[in-house]
């Protein structure tokens, strides 16, 4: 018999969003939180830069929504991108009332700015480089606090749960079920209310930024469930990540850039001014790309960051985690530049919600960096993905409040179906096909792409769809085959998105059609059982 568990909402991820949103939702209303891993798994806890909003007096909600826009080249949905910064203010307070502790100037009250790509102006609230440590430790103290939350972790949603709504020609969602890793038994989790807070996709790439579990679980689940996904093939490369052959890859913020960090190729020489005219702070997609080139033109494994012409107090107290990490290679940032190489690091695209995070499903939500709420456009620019967690998280829960009590509790109980499938033992085809796709989107669809590259990675993607397919329908389910069967799904979605793109702007780099087009549209993705009658949102 499959366990059931009933709450008024279900959240599905501990990161920033998920959290956010757990602490707006009022004692009377029971929370199930949910996590794959511990609470601090997911990318927030890693997030160095800082948080972008309008804070110093010299700095405007119209230059914060400019510069956003001009990052996004021409796709940003305006009114999302004016919703964001308007509330940027309101976000960074409520952190600062919870408790987080941001890096001041010295010997004074007022809060450090510091700089990244982008940014015509000092906006980015940080503590120290560890902003998402910072952030994600002091909510997840908070929301231990709260009665009404019941925090799961090693938990994972496997798949939603939809049914005819009664009253509309939509379906709503009612559930998930969820795999516990540590009973290792599925259960089926009601709720009135299911948030999406998975966090984003890009451990699809061999390289990449993020933290293991970054498998975009929940854009492949909204997917399955007939909600729209838009604008996939924007997946954000990083500039910078320290290139070393022992290290799991690891961030260096663009906050070093923003303090005057230079980017060097082997010889010593600066290249980022033959760019751009904002060299080294161009948004991120010129230089990743840059980088990219000039590896290729030399032929080398990396370039380099430099910051060692700054004294090394400053250097200490504004980058300790970066400094630390460092040394562990043997590599003092004080003295030496740093061996960096792009990699994967954001996902623009996602599950297309509205304003209130609200999705093509009735009563599902998502959030963070599982949605796609128009706000980056073609190329998000820096520290503006916590920024969207924090307002987003907040407008979800106000909106579930407003609604939550005219919504009938789920009676549909469909029980979790094990009995035609037996343990696993041959977990190799698992590792086997994790490992190719990885590669092969890195490969095939990353940084500059062609049509032919593309053709090849989908041929790819449709072998392994099949052979997944296969296996999960003969296996129990585990950590990985869950994770394995959402990246599939995930890259299919890019590679579909990025075949449908033919021109380059942002983060999608064709050589076959290098020029923009002259009408900026979203790639939506809609499934074959799309079931909202009525456009929730979005253009197309
Ligand atoms: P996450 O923080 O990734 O959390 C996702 C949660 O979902 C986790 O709890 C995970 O366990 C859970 N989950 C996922 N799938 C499932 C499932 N199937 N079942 C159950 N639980 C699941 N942005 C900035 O604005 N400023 C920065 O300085 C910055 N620096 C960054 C540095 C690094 C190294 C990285 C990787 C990212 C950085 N970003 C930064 C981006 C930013 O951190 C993320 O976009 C943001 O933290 C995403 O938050 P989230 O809540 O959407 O998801
Ligand atoms: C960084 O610190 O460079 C990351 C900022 C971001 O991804 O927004």
């Amino acid at each position: 018999m499959t366990q059931k568990h009933f709450h008024d909402v279900l959240i599905i991820g501990s990161g920033a969003a998920g959290l956010t949103a757990a602490l707006h939702i009022p004692e009377q209303y029971s929370v199930a939180l949910i996590s794959k891993g511990e609470l601090t798994d997911g990318s927030t806890w890693w997030a160095q830069g800082g948080i972008a909003a309008v804070l110093d007096s010299e700095d405007s909600v119209d230059k914060h929504v400019k510069d956003t826009l001009i990052a996004g080249a021409g796709l940003c949905h305006e009114d999302a991108v004016r919703f964001t910064v308007e509330n940027s203010r309101q976000a960074i307070e409520w952190l600062i009332e919870e408790g987080v502790r941001f890096t001041k100037e010295e010997h004074s009250d007022t809060y450090h700015l510091t700089q990244e790509g982008g940014h015509t102006h000092r906006r980015i609230i940080h503590s120290a480089d560890a902003t998402g440590k910072a952030v994600h430790s002091t909510l997840i103290d908070a929301v231990k606090h709260k009665k009404n939350v019941d925090i799961l972790s090693n938990h994972i949603a496997v798949d939603l749960i939809t049914q005819a709504d009664e009253d509309s020609p939509k379906y709503r969602c009612t559930g998930a079920y969820i795999y516990d890793r540590t009973a290792d038994s599925v259960s089926l989790f009601q709720a009135k209310v299911v948030i999406l807070a998975t966090g984003g996709a890009s451990k699809v790439y061999l390289y990449t930024s993020n933290p293991d579990g970054c498998s975009g679980d929940g854009i492949a689940m909204a997917w399955r469930a007939g909600c729209r996904i838009a604008n996939m093939e924007f997946n954000q490369f990083h500039p910078t990540c320290l290139y070393h052959p022992t290290a799991k890859t690891f961030l260096l913020t663009e906050a070093l850039r923003g303090e005057g960090a230079i980017l060097k190729l082997p010889s010593g020489e600066r290249f980022m001014d033959q760019f751009h005219e904002l060299a080294e702070l161009a948004p991120r997609d010129v230089v990743a790309r840059a980088i990219d080139h000039e590896m290729k033109r030399l032929g080398c494994d990396c370039v380099y960051l430099d910051i060692s012409h700054k004294p090394a107090e400053f250097i200490n107290s504004h980058f300790p985690t970066v400094k630390a990490e460092c040394l562990k290679y043997g590599i003092d940032i004080t003295r030496q530049p740093i061996p960096v190489v792009p990699a994967a690091h954001y996902t623009c695209g996602g599950v297309m919600v509205n304003q209130f995070g609200q999705t093509d499903l009735l009563n599902l939500y998502a959030i963070g960096e599982s949605s796609f709420t128009g706000l980056h456009g073609a190329n998000r620019m820096a520290s503006n993905s916590l920024l969207e967690c924090l307002v987003y998280g907040r407008s979800a829960a106000l909106k579930i409040i407003e609604t939550i009590d005219s919504i009938k509790s789920p009676e549909y109980q469909p029980e979790w179906d094990e009995s035609r499938v037996t343990d696993s033992d041959e977990d190799v085809i698992i590792s086997h096909n994790w490992d190719e796709l990885r590669r092969f989107m890195w490969d095939y669809v990353g940084i500059v792409r062609t049509g032919k590259r593309l053709e090849r990675a989908n041929h790819r993607i449709k072998l392994l769809q099949n052979e997944i397919s296969e296996y999960y329908s003969n296996y129990k389910v585990s950590n990985d085959l869950i994770e394995l069967r959402n990246l599939a799904v995930v890259a299919q979605l890019i590679i579909r998105s990025a075949m449908a793109r033919k021109e380059s702007r942002g983060l999608h780099y064709s050589l076959d059609f290098p020029n923009l087009k002259p009408f900026a549209r979203d790639t939506v993705l809609v499934p074959i059982n799309f079931a909202a009658q009525d456009v929730v949102v979005g253009r197309s």
